[in-house]
């Protein structure tokens, strides 16, 4: 979902999920399903065009009895603001008469439209009207008719998504957003609209500094390694430094916390870049989390997770080079470097799992040279 949607002068920011919207809609059509069960007849969906395209096509692949589908177009609305009247734009794709008919709404507020609808149908002779809609607003629904089947009540906010439009833009958007009506920044200010936060992902010595600093050039972004921000603890001989000196000297995890708050404070303290490229966090579950928490409080999300993914062997090649040439204490000796990849292993690696689900994780072969790896990062950022 994205942080924040903007159609023509006016911003929005995430309210309904996709999966959300889809676990609603299962649960309205298994009662359909339910009240329908073994009919004989054919009862009719009237899709109410255009808002409730898309919910009725995603409800009526839910039902399991036969039924027909027809349409018809109404509208009721000038930008935000519903006027009351209800204007009957394009008649009925198909005959009701003596059928059962569910009409199919995306959204009722007033039921000014619900109500002529009805009255419609009726008219044209169905034998049985009923109402199905995705969203309901009940502080504002004014009307005695009962609505059968209610997917989802919202409160009286102006929404966009899943077939509900801003002046007929942001129907294709899966996720529902709201209208945000004082946004915390200026619209128009694109360094905070756009900002970006990728996580740089992958085992110790994948090559993830190697990368970060032509990726922080390229995309503009603030490269955050938490590995780095610890190692100038220990040079600076903060309390902080010295107790991380003796976890990293053995290739364990400093606690969450302390990498945490470091993150939380660079945030706070950075301005004029396009987003963050985060190396070596989150680094644990609970990290990704903590990170989830930080980034929703500022109205934003994890952007992507880049994973560069050598094999352990090549892990140890590499480190065992590196340690020649930088000294890092963490690379001095084998029974560190195993402790890092086996800390990776048991703490970090679940965390693919994690953004995989999350539908954020890309994976990079890291094994080809610099030149190379550089290459296929690029290619992926430039796909953002
Ligand atoms: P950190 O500094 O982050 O170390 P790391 O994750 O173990 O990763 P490295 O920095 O060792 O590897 P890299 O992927 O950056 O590889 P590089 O580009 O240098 O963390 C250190 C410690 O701090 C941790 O062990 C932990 O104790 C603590 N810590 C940090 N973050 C934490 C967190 N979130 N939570 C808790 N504790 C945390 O490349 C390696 C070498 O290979 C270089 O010599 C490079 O020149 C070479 N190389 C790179 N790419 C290629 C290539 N394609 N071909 C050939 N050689 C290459
Ligand atoms: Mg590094």
């Amino acid at each position: 979902m994205k942080n924040r949607v903007t159609l023509l002068d006016k911003s929005f920011k995430p309210f309904i999920s996709n999966e959300q919207i889809e676990a609603a809609i299962d649960a309205v059509a298994q009662r359909i399903n339910a009240d329908f069960a073994g009919c004989t007849d054919v009862p009719v969906l009237l899709c109410v065009l255009n808002g409730s395209i898309i919910f009725t096509g995603e409800l009526m692949k839910r039902l399991d009895f036969n039924c027909e589908l027809i349409s018809m177009k109404l509208s009721s609305y000038q930008g935000t603001e519903s006027t009351g009247k209800v204007r009957q734009v394009m008649g009925m794709t198909g005959d009701v008469r003596g059928k059962r008919v569910i009409i199919v709404e995306d959204i009722v507020d007033t039921g000014h439209t619900i109500e002529d609808l009805v009255h419609i149908v009726r008219e044209r002779g169905a034998s049985e009207v009923r109402i199905c809609t995705m969203l309901l607003k009940p502080e504002v629904y004014k009307k005695d008719i009962p609505l059968d089947y209610v997917a989802m009540e919202i409160p009286n906010d102006f929404i966009v998504g899943f077939g509900l439009d801003y002046d007929e833009l942001g129907r294709n958007f899966k996720d529902i957003y709201v209208l945000d009506p004082e946004p915390d920044y200026h619209v128009e200010d694109k360094s905070i609209q756009t900002m970006k936060y990728y996580i740089l992902f992958g085992p110790p010595g994948a090559g993830k500094g190697t990368q970060a600093a032509a990726m922080a050039e390229k995309y503009h972004l603030c490269h955050l390694s938490t590995g780095e921000l610890l190692r100038k603890e220990i040079a600076d001989g903060t309390a902080l430094g010295l107790q991380a000196k003796a976890l990293i000297d053995k290739g364990e995890l400093v606690p969450d916390e302390v990498v945490e708050g470091m993150i939380e404070n660079k945030f706070q303290s950075t301005q004029g870049v396009e987003g963050f490229l985060l190396d070596g966090f989150p680094r644990t579950t609970a990290q990704a989390k903590a990170l989830d928490q930080m980034l929703a409080k500022r109205n934003e999300c994890v952007t992507s997770v880049v994973s560069i993914m050598i094999p352990d062997e090549m892990i140890k090649e590499r480190i065992r080079h590196r340690a020649a040439i930088e000294g890092r204490a963490d690379d001095a000796s084998d029974e560190t470097i195993n402790n890092r990849i086996k800390t990776y292993h048991e703490k970090t690696e679940p965390l693919v799992d994690f953004y995989q689900k999350a539908g954020k994780y890309a994976e990079i072969d890291g094994t080809g040279t610099i030149e190379e790896v550089r290459t296929q990062v690029f290619a992926l950022l430039d796909t953002f």
